[in-house]
């Protein structure tokens, strides 16, 4: 549950959405008349541009989820939410179509590569400058022991008619250049991230169940790439075809039924009281076995909008545990932001701090690797 980068995130649309309005006034009335044609039309127009698509890039296509009015039967349903309403009605929606694939990430059918890694980043639409960084930082593509270090970044798309076209142009720009984008046609909401990691594991089975591992995080994480892979290399005679699912573990918690509350969950959404023990969403290292069990369980698992206790539900059905890593640091990241600020050698150990801003993100990466780099020892950071 990782309150900064979703409030990060509706802070971006907020502004994205000003800079429309602005755009909007000042372009006169010709451009007010066309957009207003556009929002008109909005439906159908994207609605054909998006089957274009498929045809083109030959994407499978699912028929567009209809939500389910019984819903509205739920006791207490008129109490909730629009938010909460809204999910409720869709929450059996799980098959999107995608906008942008990349069904040759891992080598594709014909000519499969040897995965070692695979970096998931979970990266919203207006979040361009956190993807340039990744990838000329931590989330670089390339061989180890021979084997492929990969990137994707999970995207849904806007849910504003004007801003939702332009990004999605974003995107398809940087998935001709980098070859690094899933795009699924559902809007990026806070409630729904959980989709986007459903949808991630179905890709995931179809163009790359062979890979060994897997870094699931979001795009404000600075990932020590380096001592990750000295990590699942010490593994040693572990058997990657076996259970791992490792991060900042959290135990004891369970939903929130303070309305007030960002993470409130009612009732009618989630009825026990407690979570089972899962790992922040901010980061967490799997095993290929494990996602893929995840993915399977989470077929009889109803959709939860808490997207890291969703997957931890998941694995509890598949009798599989999470544990911890002390090397994840995804909470009190002002803490740690000042810590590493004062000396990036505190990141030689460890695996994944949290919140990072793009800019400081590059800095520190090359702080990190430069050649006399002296670090002494430390203790624990926190
Ligand atoms: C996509 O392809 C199908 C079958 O090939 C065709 O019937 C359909 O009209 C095409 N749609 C668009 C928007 O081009
Ligand atoms: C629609 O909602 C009702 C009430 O929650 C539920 O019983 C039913 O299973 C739902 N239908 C689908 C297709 O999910
Ligand atoms: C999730 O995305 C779908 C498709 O865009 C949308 O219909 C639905 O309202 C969204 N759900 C929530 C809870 O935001
Ligand atoms: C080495 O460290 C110093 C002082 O931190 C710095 O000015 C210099 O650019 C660094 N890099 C090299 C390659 O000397």
């Amino acid at each position: 549950m990782d309150t900064y980068r979703r409030i990060n995130m509706f802070r971006v649309s907020k502004k994205a959405n000003s800079t429309a309005s602005t755009f909007i006034l000042l372009g006169g009335l010709l451009m007010v008349a066309y957009l207003c044609t556009d929002f008109n039309e909005g439906e159908t127009t994207y609605l054909t541009s998006v089957a274009a698509k498929q045809n083109r890039s030959s994407i499978n296509s699912y028929p567009r989820c209809q939500q389910n009015i019984s819903a509205a039967g739920i006791p207490g349903f008129g109490s909730l939410s629009r938010e909460i309403q809204d999910f409720l009605y869709h929450r059996h929606c799980r098959h999107f179509p995608m906008i942008l694939d990349l069904p040759d990430k891992c080598g594709g059918d014909d000519n499969p590569e040897d995965v070692f890694l695979l970096l998931v980043i979970k990266s919203p639409p207006t979040n361009y400058e956190r993807r340039e960084v990744l990838r000329k930082t931590w989330a670089k593509e390339k061989l180890h022991r021979g084997m492929w270090i990969r990137r994707v970044f999970l995207s849904g798309t806007l849910s504003d008619g004007l801003h939702k076209e332009k990004m999605n142009k974003l995107l398809e720009v940087e998935h001709r250049e980098h070859k690094d984008i899933l795009q699924w046609d559902f809007y990026e909401t806070f409630f729904n991230l959980t989709l986007k990691q459903i949808l991630f594991l179905e890709w995931m089975e179809r163009n790359c169940n062979h890979a060994r591992f897997l870094l699931n995080g979001d795009d404000d994480v600075l990932a020590n790439t380096d001592n990750i892979v000295e990590y699942l290399d010490g593994l040693g005679s572990y058997d990657w075809r076996k259970h791992l699912f490792t991060g900042h573990l959290i135990s004891g918690a369970g939903p929130i039924r303070r309305s007030t509350s960002k993470y409130y969950i009612p009732v009618q959404v989630y009825e026990p009281s407690f979570y089972p023990p899962y790992c922040g969403g901010a980061g967490y290292l799997l095993s290929g076995y494990t996602a893929l069990a995840i993915y399977h369980t989470s077929e009889s698992v109803p959709l939860l909008p808490i997207d890291d206790v969703y997957i931890a539900m998941c694995l509890a059905k598949a009798n599989l545990q999470p544990t911890s890593h002390t090397g994840v640091k995804t909470l009190d990241f002002t803490k740690t932001l000042q810590k590493v600020q004062n000396d990036p050698c505190i990141l030689k150990e460890l695996l994944l701090v949290h919140n990072f801003p793009p800019a400081f993100i590059y800095v520190i990466w090359y702080q990190l690797h430069e050649a006399n780099l002296t670090c002494g020892y430390h203790t624990e950071i926190y």
